[in-house]
């Protein structure tokens, strides 16, 4: 059965990397399903990582987040959550360069802040972050008419 995951490609892997990492999640037979290019607001930041509102590093990581353009994307398949875990490889890119030399962070993240990607860790955590990234797109009321 086909599965959804959330991606985002975080601010620092934007400006250098992101037409590689598209690629790569299309060759690696992922479907993009939705796709948007935003710069979050500090208040979705915030709800997107609440879970991590007691780590030391919360508040830099939200600065991080909202600093600049996000591409945040729906990604289709068999197996997504643990395909695009792998994918993107360890947290840590110092790791993911020692055990996993061809993912996507050990070859596109500096460091375990700036990261370079996300990916959902469970389907129950995937659909709660796709509802919170893109559930509002037609709840919204619609500006361009009348
Ligand atoms: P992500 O997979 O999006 O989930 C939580 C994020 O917090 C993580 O990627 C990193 O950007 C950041 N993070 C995790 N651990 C640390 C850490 N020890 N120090 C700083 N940032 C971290």
């Amino acid at each position: 059965p086909k599965e959804q995951t959330l991606a985002v490609i975080k601010p620092d892997a934007m400006e250098e990397h992101k037409e590689e990492i598209l690629g790569e999640i299309c060759a690696s037979g992922f479907s993009i399903t939705q796709l948007k290019e935003t710069v979050l607001s500090r208040d979705v930041a915030e709800k997107f990582y609440i879970h991590h509102r007691d780590k030391p590093f919360y508040i830099q990581l939200v600065d991080f987040m909202c600093r600049g353009p996000c591409m945040l994307l729906v990604l289709t398949k068999e197996n997504a959550v643990e395909d695009w875990r792998s994918l993107m490889g360890p947290s840590d890119p110092q790791l993911a360069q020692q055990t996993m030399p061809t993912s996507l962070r050990a070859r596109f993240a500096s460091d375990i802040l700036h990261n370079a990607l996300h990916g959902s860790s469970n389907q129950e955590q995937a659909q709660e972050k796709i509802q919170l990234l893109f559930g509002d797109i037609t709840s919204h009321k619609d500006l361009t008419s009348n």
